[in-house]
């Protein structure tokens, strides 16, 4: 049987938050030393096991203690009361360049991370040109890491972590910042540590993800821990539960109050294919799969077309086109919005949907940035901007 990896244990954490933001040292020795303070628990008896092997997801809203929770498993935090017993080394991908040195370049500061979790010289040697491999940033190894953009940054650290071959990796949203080939290369390491015997213990918005790669997981709420289990139990669980903002695998987020997902949009050409190509003047469908996990009172759905830069070109919604359903039951269905004469000009564009309820202020889901489509030219031209309109010219030519 597999034994426990981490132990966690009636574990709480406070912070002190302290009111007088601007109060300086001085005038806080002059009161005597005392700076009035709030304390705020930002976990509160959390108790509950990682299995040895697996991969451990952790779940919960922005400020519900993930991190802080991965920092007292890392012991760069102690917890006020309750024990944390890790087996075997521990390697932690928390902050974004930690232990690193800004003045001194990506190669020294592989050296000096490295040394500083547990590896000697010739193992950082053996090791050095995988971990630059891994990083995919051969060209700027040289360079001081202040240049770095974060996600070089966290790319570089990330490797210099895994490489250290850890029994337990504790990784803090890592799969958020890098691009797709990292985010693959990450979830392949996780892959191979999974084979090995190792544990990863996960904090990630992109659900889907954590779905796939996740074994058991723990919710946290607002520090307390909410449930202890099987992965994809836990994960449908904590999104009905609503109001869950998630990143979306290759771009994108979504939120909402979680009755009912927008599971896809896709684009539908004339010929009923669906296509994420198009031209300029066709004729064609934006359609959004959903499925309602519990019955929804007048939906109304919107879409809306946006350029890259999240200029907004055009909207439009079921309601405004004349119809909305009185209520959506349980199960899947789709929505169609059937586009009369594009008339985008050539390039990318993206579209977002969304689901309202009338009269209320949280969306039933919102989806952003996670559908792209591309426009070719067709009829009528633009020679350059967003829009293509149909034109004609006269002209009045001097002498005639
Ligand atoms: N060093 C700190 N001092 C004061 N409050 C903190 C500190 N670190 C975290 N917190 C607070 O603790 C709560 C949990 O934060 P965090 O663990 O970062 O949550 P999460 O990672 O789930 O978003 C938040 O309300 C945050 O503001
Ligand atoms: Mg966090």
């Amino acid at each position: 049987m597999a034994g426990t990896a981490v132990d966690v244990s009636g574990v709480s954490k406070t912070f002190r938050i302290y009111h007088d933001r601007n109060q300086s040292l001085k005038a806080t020795v002059l009161k005597g030393g005392r700076a009035k303070y709030e304390e705020f628990k930002a976990l509160d008896d959390v108790t509950f096991e990682v299995p040895e092997g697996g991969t451990f997801g952790l779940l919960g809203r922005n400020g519900s203690g993930k991190s802080t929770l991965l920092k007292c498993i890392a012991g760069i935090l102690s917890p006020n009361t309750g024990t944390i017993t890790t087996r075997g080394r521990i390697a932690a991908m928390l902050e974004v360049g930690s232990g690193f040195h800004p003045e001194l370049t990506g190669r020294e500061n592989v050296y000096l991370n490295g040394s500083i979790l547990g590896m000697s010289k010739q193992q950082i040697d053996s090791r050095f040109d995988s971990i630059v491999d891994f990083s995919g940033i051969e060209k700027f190894i040289d360079q001081p890491v202040k240049n770095y953009s974060s996600g070089m940054y966290v790319r570089l650290g990330f490797a210099v972590s895994i490489h250290t071959e850890p029994d337990v990796l504790l990784v803090d949203e890592v799969l958020a910042v890098g691009d797709m080939d990292f985010q693959a290369k990450c979830r392949a390491k996780f892959a191979d540590f999974k084979a090995s015997g190792r544990t990863v213990v996960v904090v990630s918005h992109g659900l889907e993800g954590m779905r796939e790669f996740c074994d058991r997981a723990a919710w946290l709420e607002q520090g307390v821990l909410q449930e202890v289990g099987p992965a994809t139990a836990i994960i449908d669980k904590y999104r009905d539960s609503g109001n869950v903002t998630e990143i979306i695998e290759g771009g994108g987020q979504r939120h909402g109050s979680g009755e009912l997902y927008i599971d896809t949009i896709e684009l539908v050409g004339e010929n009923g294919a669906v296509d994420n190509e198009i031209r300029t003047g066709e004729s064609p469908t934006i359609r959004l799969n959903f499925e309602a996990k519990r019955p929804v009172e007048r939906p109304n759905f919107k879409i809306a077309i946006e350029t890259l830069e999240g200029v907004r070109i055009w909207s439009t919604s079921c309601k405004q086109l004349g119809w909305q359903p009185d209520s959506v039951q349980v199960g899947q269905g789709s929505m169609d919005f059937h586009l009369d004469r594009l008339a985008l000009a050539p390039g990318e564009y993206v579209v977002n949907a969304e689901v309202w309820r009338d009269e209320s202020t949280t969306p039933v889901d919102s989806l952003t940035g996670s559908f792209r489509f591309g426009v070719h030219a067709g009829t009528p031209f633009a020679l350059e901007g967003v829009l293509a309109m149909d034109a004609r010219i006269v002209a009045k030519l001097p002498g005639q």
